[in-house]
């Protein structure tokens, strides 16, 4: 069905900008831990007065960490609200004034008007809006700019990252964000998504479907971008006790981007690399793969491989897909990531949801937070 709305020019996502204490400690972490090369510089020595931030690119990944170099920047109150986390998750398109003008039309919440800011790489546009919470979504346009990464960035100076200690762990693309909003507003902002920035919505779970004895949400996925950007949305349902929802809103401070799914073509490669490099992942039981096979059906991959990586399976009619959950990476409950492996199947795992949320619910109880 051609939604009426695609006319809004989202071409996929650009860059995931976080907003954390320390950028440069965050830089070592998601290069020597998670495989990203970090390819640019913005602070002091480039001319930027106010931030440090540092561009790091695994495969067709950005991330984009910024930290404030004084109390007088003018989000520098983000770190005691929030923690580290990400600020703005940004989409590229054909038009930045096109794109800006239609959602505010729409109903978007104007947080930047479009800019083109020209340095001697050539023009960078970019134009900003409201989305849940403090997140927000940059407009931006590059075809004109030819730059390290926007105006203010310079390469990474060779002596800062040393091109021969750098090891991919293999991850190649963004396969979808996904945002926690309060009880009662994920219809809004599916509304949002859909109205405003012309997404259409997927497919819907309810509390029936993910529950345990204690957690609950609801969830709903919107894409846009022609398929490229899927943006599940959940918000806390009750269950017995707190859900991981609430608790994540709690230590939060609000709503907020929870997971980034990244895609990679050899889980079974990258999620050993990514253990080698210390990065912690949830567990589910063992039991979890004695009934796998029944439950899938037959996939490539050695189930005794999988259970000792805890990689999770789930299919639909379409194929099958791998993913596991890291815990999260700070130490507020907060963000975590995903790392996917789609064998033709266009779902979100929603076969592993009880057995990933009981795993979830082992780490609130140690947290007391359950
Ligand atoms: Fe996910």
């Amino acid at each position: 069905m051609t939604n009426k709305l695609d006319d809004m020019p989202l071409r996929k996502i650009d860059h995931v900008r976080f907003f954390v204490g320390n950028a440069r400690q965050s830089a070592y972490f998601y290069r020597n831990a998670y495989g990203f090369d970090v390819v640019a510089y913005a602070g002091l020595e480039t001319k930027v007065k106010n931030e440090a931030g540092y561009v790091l690119k695994q495969g067709g990944i950005h991330f984009v960490l910024i930290s404030p170099l004084r109390a007088s920047h003018p989000e520098s109150k983000r770190l005691i609200q929030h923690g580290d986390g990400v600020s703005d998750i940004a989409l590229q398109v054909d038009d930045v004034q096109v794109a800006y003008r239609m959602a505010v039309e729409r109903g978007a919440q104007g947080v930047v008007e479009p800019q083109a800011i020209e340095d001697q790489y050539g023009i960078y546009e970019y134009a900003t809006i409201q989305a849940y919470g403090d997140t927000t979504h940059t407009f931006v346009n590059r075809d004109r700019y030819h730059g390290a990464f926007a105006p203010g960035f310079d390469p990474i100076d060779p002596a800062r990252y040393n091109p021969a200690t750098y090891h991919s762990t293999g991850l190649l693309a963004i396969d979808h964000i996904v945002g926690n909003v309060e009880e009662g507003k994920m219809n809004q902002w599916v509304d949002f998504y859909r109205k405003v920035l012309g997404f259409e919505q997927l497919v819907s779970f309810d509390d029936k479907d993910i529950s345990t004895e204690y957690s609950a949400l609801m969830s709903k996925v919107v894409e846009g971008g022609r398929g490229r950007i899927k943006f599940p949305i959940n918000e806390p349902a009750h269950g017995r006790r707190r859900s991981q929802i609430e608790e994540y809103i709690d230590f939060y401070g609000g709503a907020g981007v929870q997971h980034i799914a990244l895609a990679t073509n050899d889980i079974i490669k990258t999620v050993r690399a990514l253990r080698d490099n210390d990065v912690s992942f949830l567990r589910v039981p063992r039991t979890y793969y004695d009934s796998l096979k029944d439950r899938v059906g037959d996939i490539k991959e050695n189930i005794e491989e999988l259970a000792d990586l805890g990689i999770l399976v789930d299919r639909d009619d379409e194929g099958y897909m791998l993913q596991i959950f890291t815990k999260p990476v700070q130490d507020r409950p907060t963000l975590f990531f995903e790392i996917i492996q789609r064998e033709g199947a266009k779902s979100f795992g929603k076969g592993n949801f009880k057995a990933l949320f009981e795993a979830i619910e082992r780490e609130q109880a140690i947290r007391g937070t359950l």
